[in-house]
């Protein structure tokens, strides 16, 4: 017999809604009808209780600290796949054969280049401006020059628009990096892997090109496959958002790059490696330690903490294990920052303050430690945030465009301004 939840108002009045249960994970009450049955709305801000729409891309069970990508462990995909694999994995749903592969790369390395025109759009940015900044509007401008496939009725159009932002995320990524410190933008190259690719854009200039290492390629290419997609979270909500009212996908891209800027977002693993450089040494942490504890102070341990993890966060495990190997390739175990962010991590655990709240490390406490040892400066970070996730905001905006049920965003509120009331002239007011 199909579940049924019943609902008791409190004026007598009572209504029955179907549960509806997913493959896995908690049941939903399915309240469409709430408020043409009964006149009232949920209340939920945050949507700490809310399943916005039904998804078959990513799994998370917070308490358990798991994430499955179409049902595959994180772990299974970081060790044995690599970032396209798991792009091709996000779009269609299944591992690609070799040959699927090798089409799929094919296609990704031929649309790498962009618009000569787009390159001269990053003249009219100031050079010290955020590259997030820049992002957002290079990205948004995107539909201004791939206006030949933007009927996102057709499945090929949007597929192409799919490929086109994986493709192009490196290059427009590395371009935001090499405007910001002056130098010539270096063009994709075809020969080389889709992360060494980014990696030489990001690094080579025309006097030295760049020597790909494997280590930091692959650790790179990890960062980008932990990132590639997290369920229903701020950024992605915006992208179906801004979907939804069948804004083209470079506009709803844009607008997912805006909200993962922010700092209890996409911004944590700078404002995480910003901590460590304030606290600076190992003396201090007792005293920040305090500062975090003390609510008025507004302070919060950076990297720690998460809405949905509430046992560990599986990526931040796998992110540890990259740090060492990264730290260890390069010859930097010793790296001031490294250490402290291990004792930091240490006397947290340890607290009884972040273990009654269960504030775990997030994946952004050691994805900065990783990405300064590569190279990469902290400005950069939430770019390389970006790119990764790029193809977990496609998949899901693609999801959203040919599910039957989708319809138009439109949260309602719980009004409390001012009830109606007539306008004084101004002399009277
Ligand atoms: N440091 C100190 N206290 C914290 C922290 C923290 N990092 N995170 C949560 N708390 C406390 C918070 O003050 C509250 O305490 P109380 O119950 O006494 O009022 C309690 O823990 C619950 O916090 P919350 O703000 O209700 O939890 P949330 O689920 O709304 O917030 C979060 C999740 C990620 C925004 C928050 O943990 C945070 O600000 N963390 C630091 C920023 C960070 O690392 N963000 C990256 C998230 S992972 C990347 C991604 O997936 O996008």
């Amino acid at each position: 017999m199909d579940k049924k939840a019943t609902l008791h108002l409190g004026d007598g009045r009572s209504f029955e809604f179907p549960m509806l249960a997913g493959t896995t994970g908690p049941e939903v009450v399915d309240i469409r009808t709430l408020y043409g049955k009964a006149g009232v709305f949920t209340y939920d801000p945050g949507y700490l209780s809310t399943a916005s729409c039904n998804s078959t891309i990513t799994y998370i069970d917070g308490d358990q600290g798991v994430l499955l990508y179409r049902g595959y462990p994180i772990e299974q995909l970081a060790q044995h796949c690599d970032f396209l694999e798991v792009c091709y994995l996000l779009l269609y749903g299944e591992l690609p054969s070799a040959k699927q592969q090798a089409e799929f790369v094919g296609m990704v390395t031929h649309h790498t280049m962009v618009h000569e025109q787009l390159a001269r759009l990053y003249q009219g940015f100031r050079r010290d401006a955020h590259p997030m900044a820049v992002m957002v509007g290079v990205v948004g401008a995107l539909s201004a020059f791939y206006h030949d496939a933007l009927d996102i009725s057709s499945p090929e159009d949007r597929s192409i628009c799919a490929f086109r932002l994986i493709a192009k995320m490196p290059t427009i990524v590395a371009m935001s990096y090499k405007y910001s410190i002056g130098q010539p933008f270096v063009y994709p190259r075809n020969d080389l892997s889709y992360t060494a690719n980014f990696m030489r854009m990001m690094f080579a200039v025309p006097a030295e090109d760049y020597k790909v290492n494997q280590v930091l390629v692959r650790a790179l290419d990890r960062i980008f496959i932990l990132h590639a997609d997290h369920e229903q979270n701020a950024s992605t909500s915006t992208v179906r958002l801004s979907g939804s009212s069948g804004a083209n996908p470079y506009a709803c891209i844009a607008a997912g790059i805006a909200c993962l800027w922010g700092p209890a977002h996409g911004g944590a693993n700078e404002a995480c490696l910003e901590m460590l450089e304030e606290i600076g040494d190992a003396s201090k942490i007792g005293e920040f330690i305090r500062k975090v504890k003390d609510k008025s102070s507004g302070v919060r341990l950076m990297g720690f903490g998460h809405r949905v993890y509430k046992n560990h966060d599986p990526r931040a495990k796998l992110m540890r294990e990259t740090c060492h190997e990264v730290l260890n390739e390069l010859g930097l175990h010793n790296d001031r920052l490294f250490k402290l962010a291990l004792a930091l991590e240490k006397v947290a655990l340890e607290d009884d303050y972040f273990v009654s709240r269960k504030l775990y490390p997030n994946v952004d406490f050691y994805s900065g430690i990783v990405q300064r040892a590569l190279g990469i400066p902290v400005a950069m970070f939430t770019c390389i945030f970006s790119l990764a996730r790029t193809a977990g905001w496609i998949a899901q905006w693609q999801e959203m465009i040919a599910d039957p049920e989708y319809k138009i965003g439109r949260p309602r509120q719980l009004y409390k301004g001012a009830t109606r009331r007539e306008v004084k002239l101004i002399a009277q007011r």
